[in-house]
């Protein structure tokens, strides 16, 4: 039985300076077939007032020695990860550890393990003490070099961070390799593969005239794959120079793609690896969504090497000092690139969706976490996506240029140091003057804050506005204090013959005329003037989404929908869609379980013709048509029927689909010809990717009207599936579609592409999402399939994870797709704790439901927490999603 969270918690508030630093480490690997032996000579700095030297460890302790004396088994105990030698010099000393591993046994991704008979290295957050013994912590900074040697028929690749030193022959067919980082890193950022690789190069001339060597490491059969990839991060190295005015700092850049991988990519210096998923792409086996998806990664794991690696964390309670502040500059990254005002709707979207639910449920923390049990719990939507929504918020405080004067003021402070997100803070206040006290509340507390926000005009002819705001209580903090937020407003005619033209205003502090704020919001409860309006007004409120908040005013529909056709800011229109198809969810909901008839819902309809006839940028118009998922309509709620909204949500989309089927039809038709137009082979670029989101909107509006349309869609797919993202729309939208020619679409797509792992992702993937009946009996088969693999979390995500937010399957009555997720959670806890984890958070939602559902879950949960050697990263899931249920 694992321990209760509470005993092997890690407190941000106990945090100590490092008694013992490691300025060098020198690592030698001896590959071998059945295991790798590695040797570390650490250089240990005792500091002033040290105690005894700890270090962490969890590979085979092979021998220890201090300034090349051999240490006793009782000069050191060994508990758990942690070695504590208690009489050490005063003096600097040298270390010596010999480990033996067993990669090829590794099925956990972490640290040294073996994937397709080549090895790799994770070392984030806690995998370098899996490899050897070292404080293993990201304060602790060293220059790293490493010898590799290996069979050089098995492993004619072999690579290590920084620069390359030597290389030659040993005897019996072996070789070796030397690498040098000239840069002091914490050990995360180790990375080391040695492997049968192919290599794709390319270069980039820096700014300051210097060659960068490009190397794209993959599998043969992949190499035509990286393309794309490479383009993505020239593009990225060149934006980074132009906008951040960072420049990269090695004489080489590598990437190494593969196929068993935790996450999406990995920074390491100078040798990042990737998720071939976050990598390879051509037409035919990637969507336009995966193609941007590569470009983002490769952009964010590049420019983490100022945000993250050259100033790094002091500890992992300051993850989102990198990882939010990298999110954000990836977005922008993307947003520069192409299509700024979608790129913004869609990272919303994608927030709502799943931190707004993470932040109401039982794993609620802040976006610096003040406690883990589990590091590998904390690499969450809240650090990364609510992270990035904060570093926003200091830009639109600041404006660019005072944002990119903190930037300059916090590498000139801290490059080459461990920090912390004061830090961040204090050097973006330090270099505009700017009072960041209040919003220091943005790491600290956990919740989405909420906004009831009333105006009205006033017989002075001031529009006043009356902002309430408060934080919902969290597991971890019950009374929130108000939070500092830059909320940005216009007005908007709201009658007239102008109706709906933006209006000017006087700010009453500076007397300015503008028609655009930003206001600061930091009170429980203020009034905001907006003076010499004089007329009746539309307010549009938290413009571009300036704060990752909930906001309520109470909009008539008509309000809504003058926003949506007249707001000049792409986001505020959005977001009068979304509110105006978030009401006619509800409404649905609540007429369902009256059993009463379904609204009419008139305004929507209005609203989506008004869509559907403008004339806007397709993938604005593909935006439009999103009707907010159930896991954003659900969360924070409680005493809920999943299946009501579900339902609830179907019938309104049956209902515009119904209304609407010849405008999506004709929509289509033009969608085509102007896709048509716009691409080249169907190759990805932003422009025919609009028009193709547009396309898989209509599509499957149409089948949704139409079931029977499928038997035409048969028939025309071959000449669609030149591309993934028609392949993949056109599936997506025959995936519930009773007819077996549903069937013998997926299936000839399954036979298409058997042996590419990626693409057979998506088929299982599309098995898990159907909302077919037979769809449990499909994953079953799915599990037997030659191309699944429980073993790799690509695939296990793909049918498991995918499976958790198929509503109607997942929360079946009867309880059957919870037991069938416990099951396999229990089965991969026993090798991927990680991705065990994942899988426990989709019962997060546990106490917002029904009790009857709620007893299901409950009992489940008790069952996983009662299993001998639950992982801590399952363990600690389980026990706050029980402790929040308690409560
Ligand atoms: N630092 C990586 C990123 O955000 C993500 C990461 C953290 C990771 N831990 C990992 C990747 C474990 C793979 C496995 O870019
Ligand atoms: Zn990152």
């Amino acid at each position: 039985m694992n321990l209760p969270a509470a005993q092997t918690a890690k407190y941000l508030k106990d945090y100590r300076a490092p008694e013992y630093l490691v300025p060098q480490v020198r690592l030698d690997f001896d590959i071998r077939s059945e295991h790798t032996l590695v040797s570390a000579d650490l250089s240990v700095e005792p500091q002033a007032g040290a105690g005894a030297l700890v270090l962490q460890g969890s590979a085979e302790l092979v021998s220890l020695a201090l300034n090349g004396e051999t240490l006793a088994p009782s000069a050191y105990t060994l508990a758990g990860e942690t070695l504590t030698i208690a009489a050490v010099p005063a003096e600097p000393f040298t270390l010596s550890v010999r480990t033996k591993l067993y990669p090829h046994e590794n099925k956990t991704l972490m640290g040294l393990y073996e994937s397709g008979g080549n090895l790799y290295t994770q070392c984030e957050p806690e995998g370098f003490r899996k490899i050897t013994f070292h404080p293993d912590r990201p304060d602790v900074m060293g220059k790293y070099t490493t010898r590799i040697a290996a069979d050089a028929a098995r492993f004619p690749v072999m690579l290590s961070n920084g620069n390359l030193t030597g290389s030659g022959k040993l005897d019996n067919g072996r070789h070796w390799a030397e690498w040098e980082d000239p840069f002091a890193k914490p050990s995360y950022l180790f990375a080391l593969v040695a492997g049968d690789l192919v290599r794709t190069s390319d270069s980039f001339t820096t700014m300051s005239g210097r060659k960068v060597a490009l190397e794209f490491f993959t599998r043969r059969e992949d190499a035509d794959k990286v393309g794309f990839a490479i383009q993505s991060l020239k593009h990225a190295m060149k934006w980074d120079e132009t906008r951040f005015g960072l420049e990269y700092d090695l004489d080489v850049f590598m990437v190494v793609a593969v196929g068993d991988f935790n996450m999406g990519a990995m920074e390491n210096k100078g040798l990042n690896i990737f998720n071939t998923s976050c990598v390879l792409a051509d037409r035919c086996t990637a969507t336009d969504a995966d193609f941007e998806r590569v470009e983002s990664v490769v952009a964010h794991e590049y420019f983490h090497n100022w945000t993250g690696n050259r100033v790094t964390c002091r500890d992992w309670f300051q993850l989102s000092l990198k990882e939010g502040l990298t999110v954000f500059r990836d977005q922008e990254f993307s947003a520069d690139r192409a299509g700024r005002e979608v790129r913004r709707i869609e990272n919303v979207g994608y927030l709502r969706q799943f931190q707004f639910p993470e932040d109401a449920g039982p794993m609620a923390h802040p976006v610096r976490p003040a406690s883990y049990v589990e590091m590998n719990n904390f690499y969450t939507l809240t650090v990364y996506e609510k992270g990035a929504e904060v570093v926003r918020m200091y830009h639109t405080f600041l404006g660019e240029e005072g944002f990119q004067k903190g930037m300059k003021l916090y590498f000139q402070r801290h490059d080459g140091q461990a920090v912390t997100c004061d830090d961040f803070r204090a050097a973006m206040a330090d270099a505009n003057g700017f009072d960041f006290e209040q919003f220091a509340r943005w790491y600290s507390q956990a919740g989405t804050p909420v906004l009831d926000v009333s105006g009205c005009l006033k017989d002075n002819g001031d529009f006043v506005l009356c902002v309430k705001q408060h934080t919902p209580a969290t597991p971890d903090m019950a009374d929130k204090q108000p939070v500092a937020l830059p909320l940005k407003i216009a007005l908007f005619a709201a009658e007239g013959a102008d109706a709906g033209t933006q209006l000017a205003f006087r700010l009453p502090e500076s007397g300015e005329t503008v028609s655009e704020a930003v206001l600061l919001l930091n009170q429980a409860e203020q009034e905001l003037v907006l003076a010499g309006v004089n007329r009746a007004a539309v307010p549009s409120l938290l413009r571009g989404f300036s704060a990752p908040v909930i906001l309520n005013y109470p909009y008539s529909d008509a309000e809504l929908a003058l926003l949506l056709s007249h707001d000049s800011d792409s986001f505020a229109r959005w977001e009068a869609g979304q509110t105006l198809l978030r009401r006619a969810v509800a409404a649905n909901e609540a007429a369902l379980a009256a059993g009463e008839p379904l609204p009419e819902h008139r305004a929507l309809l209005d609203a989506v013709g008004y869509v559907l006839r403008a004339d806007i940028d397709p993938a604005f118009q593909a935006a439009l048509m999103h009707v907010p998922a159930e896991a954003e309509l659900m969360a924070g709620r409680d005493n809920l029927d999943p299946l009501l909204v579900h339902h609830a949500r179907e019938a309104l989309l049956d209902l515009i689909a119904a209304t609407f089927k010849a405008e999506f039809d004709a929509l289509n038709q033009k969608a085509r010809e102007q896709e048509e137009q716009a691409s080249d082979c169907y190759n990805y670029a932003p422009e025919p990717a609009g028009w193709r989101a547009l396309r898989n909107v209509c599509r499957a509006f149409i089948l949704r009207a139409d079931p029977e349309h499928i038997a035409q869609v048969a028939q025309n797919y071959d000449a669609m599936a030149q591309n993934m993202t028609h392949e993949w729309g056109i599936l997506s939208a025959i995936n519930s579609n009773p007819s077996p020619l549903r069937d013998e679409l997926l299936e000839r797509f399954a036979a298409k592409f058997r042996s590419d792992d990626l693409v057979m992702g998506k088929y299982f993937s599309l098995i898990a999402s159907s909302r077919r009946a037979d769809t449990p009996a499909q994953i079953q088969a799915a599990l037997q399939h030659p191309a699944f693999d429980l073993q790799n979390p690509n695939k296990a995500r793909a049918l498991l994870n995918t499976f958790t937010r198929n509503i109607p399957h997942f929360h079946a009555a009867d309880g059957s797709g919870y037991r069938f997720i416990a099951g396999k959670i229990e089965e991969i806890d026993r090798f991927n704790p990680q991705v065990a984890s994942r899988l426990v958070q989709a019962f997060n939602i546990c106490r917002s439901l029904e009790p009857q559902r709620r007893a299901l879950v409950l009992d489940i949960l008790q069952q996983l927490a009662k299993i001998p050697d639950l992982s801590k990263d399952s363990g600690e899931i389980v026990e706050k999603i029980l402790a929040a249920n308690a409560a």
